[in-house]
């Protein structure tokens, strides 16, 4: 048995595969964000331990054999977290998240101090990313800096209370802007321009590796036995390619969690700066992978329906399974900025188009084009290669609507699949990596594709339509840049 343990960023989730790879049983706990000042978010770390302890308690409870029978265990995390602990071991402050937009100043002194960066990092310093935090902490919290002892992304934090070990995947440490991302390894360079050096970074292993032993106390806990050993895991995308078979190049999927990810895989560290694609190594030794990503995509959602007071099933239901032509109004879903392509972390939403005749139905439709669009933007970025991406996997939240999902096909013009198991996607290429540490078994016998629930083609009036729809949007944010940035 197989346990692999997501830390998102909304909630922690967990699973339990068999022998054969077949979903046995899963459980969740949610997680909440602290916003104590504009652009800022953060957590507290001890409350991922807690929602991960919490969550396999749930498991022990429900399935008390089959989680007693786990030998292998993987973690997959919300990337780029900035986790300062100090000599102790404990969190000096709370951490600074993926999609805090506090240090975009700092992202240009890094890129001043540091002028090869986009070349060893394979990235633009983008204020997501972990090194530009820690130079807003040097300098607005110099007191804590001086006491960083190890810097640690989510997930590490939650193997070092698992186990007491100190790790990095290649494909989590790759958002840091410490990685060499090509060779794989530190970068004393990087690191020295964030004013840290190689004894604050954990021990790098690759994502299918093992990376430590479950401490004695919680296997007794769980009923487990002496040896659960914990695979090096990898970043919540990476972790989905796994989930999703994902580990040929040319492979692809577009994630609709909170962020919305595009994702390629790759044979070679392929930087594309400047469109703000991301590059980073995938969770497998000899494999890299490029990423669009959107800091809301399902958040968008979860965000008119709150404001709206009603849930998103029930702000879906009414406009069925298809619409017929794009929505009058649009929507820019940069409510808490946006990557790629803009790398604008001042970047705000807006709805535009609005008339008294606009209704509910409008603005949600408006709210699904506008993410759609949006991961246009990606595809374009990612566009710029010898392997077009001519289909996708549809993972995360957002797959459960179909309507999404067609709106996705016309608007990128590609066969968009919903596929089995896609919203726990990552939790299970966790548990899979999990396998393959404690196992040794060969990834291409492991990451096998999920079923195909469904396959949206684009349909050829809509595509026109929303063609001309794209040409519009394209325009708005240069146009209100001055006023939502
Ligand atoms: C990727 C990114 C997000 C988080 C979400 O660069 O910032 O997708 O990993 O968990």
């Amino acid at each position: 048995m197989f346990l692999g343990l997501d830390v998102g960023t909304s909630g922690v989730k967990a699973v339990l595969e068999d022998e054969a790879g077949v979903l046995v049983a899963s459980a969740a706990r949610p997680l909440s964000l602290s916003h104590p000042q504009p652009l800022w978010s953060e957590q507290d770390p001890d409350h991922w331990v807690e929602a991960v302890l919490g969550a396999v308690d749930d498991l022990a409870r429900t399935h008390p054999r089959e989680t007693a029978a786990v030998r292998g265990i993987g973690l997959s995390g919300q990337m780029h977290g900035a986790t300062l602990l100090g000599r102790d071991g404990r969190p000096l402050r709370p951490a600074i998240l993926w999609n805090d937009g506090r240090s975009q100043a700092e992202c240009a002194e890094l890129e001043r101090r540091c002028p090869e960066l986009h070349a060893i990092a394979g990235n633009l310093a983008m204020p997501g990313f972990t090194a530009p935090k820690l130079v807003w902490v040097a300098k607005h919290e110099p007191e804590i800096f001086a006491q960083v002892a190890k810097v640690l992304l989510p997930k590490a934090y939650v193997r070092y209370r698992l186990s007491g070990e100190m790790a990095e995947d290649m494909s989590d440490a790759a958002g840091t802007l410490w990685l060499d991302v090509g060779a794989r390894r530190w970068s004393e360079r990087l690191l020295a321009a964030t004013g840290l050096g190689l004894n604050h970074m954990p021990r790098l292993v690759e994502g299918n590796e093992p990376s430590a032993v479950l401490s004695r106390e919680l296997a007794q806990r769980w009923g487990m036995g002496a040896d659960v050993v914990i695979a090096g895991g990898a970043g919540d995308n990476a972790a989905s390619a796994i989930g999703l078979g994902a580990i040929t190049p040319g492979d692809a999927f577009l994630s609709l969690g909170t962020s919305g990810v595009l994702f390629r895989v790759t044979d070679r560290f392929a930087p594309a700066p400047e469109a703000a694609v991301h590059a980073f190594c995938h969770a497998l030794g000899g494999l890299w992978h490029q990423m669009g990503v959107m800091l809301s995509a399902a958040a968008s959602l979860s965000w008119l329906a709150r404001i709206l007071g009603a849930p998103e099933s029930a702000l879906l239901a009414p406009l069925g399974a298809s619409v017929d032509r794009p929505s009058p109004v649009q929507f820019l879903p940069y409510l808490d900025g946006e990557r790629t392509p803009h790398n604008d972390a001042h970047a705000a939403g807006a709805l535009v188009g609005l008339r008294s005749a606009a209704d509910r139905g409008d603005l949600v439709q408006a709210v699904l084009e506008g993410v759609a669009f949006a991961s246009r933007d990606m595809l374009a970025a990612l566009g710029r290669s010898d392997q077009p991406i001519a289909a996708l996997d549809l993972v995360g939240g957002g797959s459960r609507s179909l309507l999404w999902a067609q709106i996705m096909a016309d608007v990128l013009g590609v066969t968009v699949h919903r596929v089995e198991e896609g919203e726990v996607g990552a939790a299970i290429g966790a548990s899979r990596l999990g396998r393959l540490a404690a196992t040794g078994a060969a990834p291409a016998d492991v990451c096998r594709k999920p079923r195909r629930l469904q396959s949206f083609e684009p349909r050829a009036a809509q595509r026109a339509a929303y063609d001309d729809a794209y040409v519009r949007w394209r325009k708005l944010y240069p146009a209100l840049k001055e006023c939502i940035s």
